[in-house]
């Protein structure tokens, strides 16, 4: 059986209180043995706090965004080598909601992507379709051109210790969502892509669903063969709801 990975996005929500209780209430609600790999992405500044608190448990900590820049005169910015230094073992990169609120293009995105890979840290590439697109049908194409837009750059070896989140813009904090045989039908979709270009890499990479997972949807989801994971924003800052997801994965 899979052991999914799940991970909670907090996007900028949170204070140092609130999320040392988000923490303290996550490890003491979650069962002693979990079936499934669990990050927490809280916003940047707060990941050695969460760190610190999550050293005795398996949790691992996720960094919302990169720059695309190791050292030098960046002001503002954040490397990767940096993320890696306090223990991030994961970088979303190509949210939604970069792309619209900081233009984050295709091309800054695979920028992203080399220097996430070349500190051996394992990149969250979120893909997914507006909700034009999903009207006129064209969710396929959606996703192949953002995902194109990286094998072009990089050899097909780079989708090792990658992730891919599918997430349909439209679904993201609206409560509206696919349902979960249609999310599996582009999962496979995307998988079956990949392995036209390598066969053991498209069975082994992580193909996560994100856009409105809540306590009511995530075992439905996770039951698809090709959901191997959930990106979980809203429901993810709901620490009995999150902790219940993640308890309710069986081996
Ligand atoms: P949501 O967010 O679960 O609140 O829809 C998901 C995401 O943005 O990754």
């Amino acid at each position: 059986m899979k052991n999914p990975l799940i991970i909670g996005n907090w996007k900028l929500n949170g204070n140092i209180n609130i999320i040392q209780k988000l923490i303290k209430n996550l490890i003491n609600q979650l069962n002693k043995t979990i079936y499934c790999k669990v990050a927490i992405a809280p916003p940047i500044v707060y990941l050695p706090i969460v760190k610190n608190l999550l050293k005795k448990s398996k949790i691992e900590i996720c960094s919302q965004n990169v720059d695309i820049n190791i050292s030098g005169s960046y002001t503002g910015d954040i490397s990767a080598r940096m993320l890696k230094d306090i223990g991030v073992k994961y970088i979303i990169i190509g949210h939604s909601e970069r792309r619209i609120h900081h233009n984050e293009s295709d091309e800054l995105i695979a920028l992203k992507f080399k220097i996430t890979k070349s500190e051996q840290l394992i990149p969250i590439i979120c893909i997914g379709e507006t909700e034009e697109e999903y009207k006129n049908g064209n969710i396929e194409q959606s996703c192949i051109r953002q995902i194109d837009i990286i094998l072009k750059k990089f050899d097909i070896s780079s989708f090792k210790n990658t992730v891919i989140a599918y997430e349909p813009i439209w679904a993201i904090g609206t409560g509206n969502l696919p349902k979960p045989k249609q999310i599996q039908i582009i999962h496979h979709f995307i998988r079956n892509y990949i392995s036209k270009f390598n066969l053991s890499v498209s069975k082994k990479i992580i193909i996560q669903y994100g856009g409105s997972v809540n306590i009511n949807n995530a075992l439905d989801l996770l039951s698809q063969p090709d959901v191997d994971g959930l990106l979980i924003g809203k429901d993810s800052m709901n620490i009995n709801n999150f902790s219940k997801i993640i308890n309710n994965i069986k081996n």
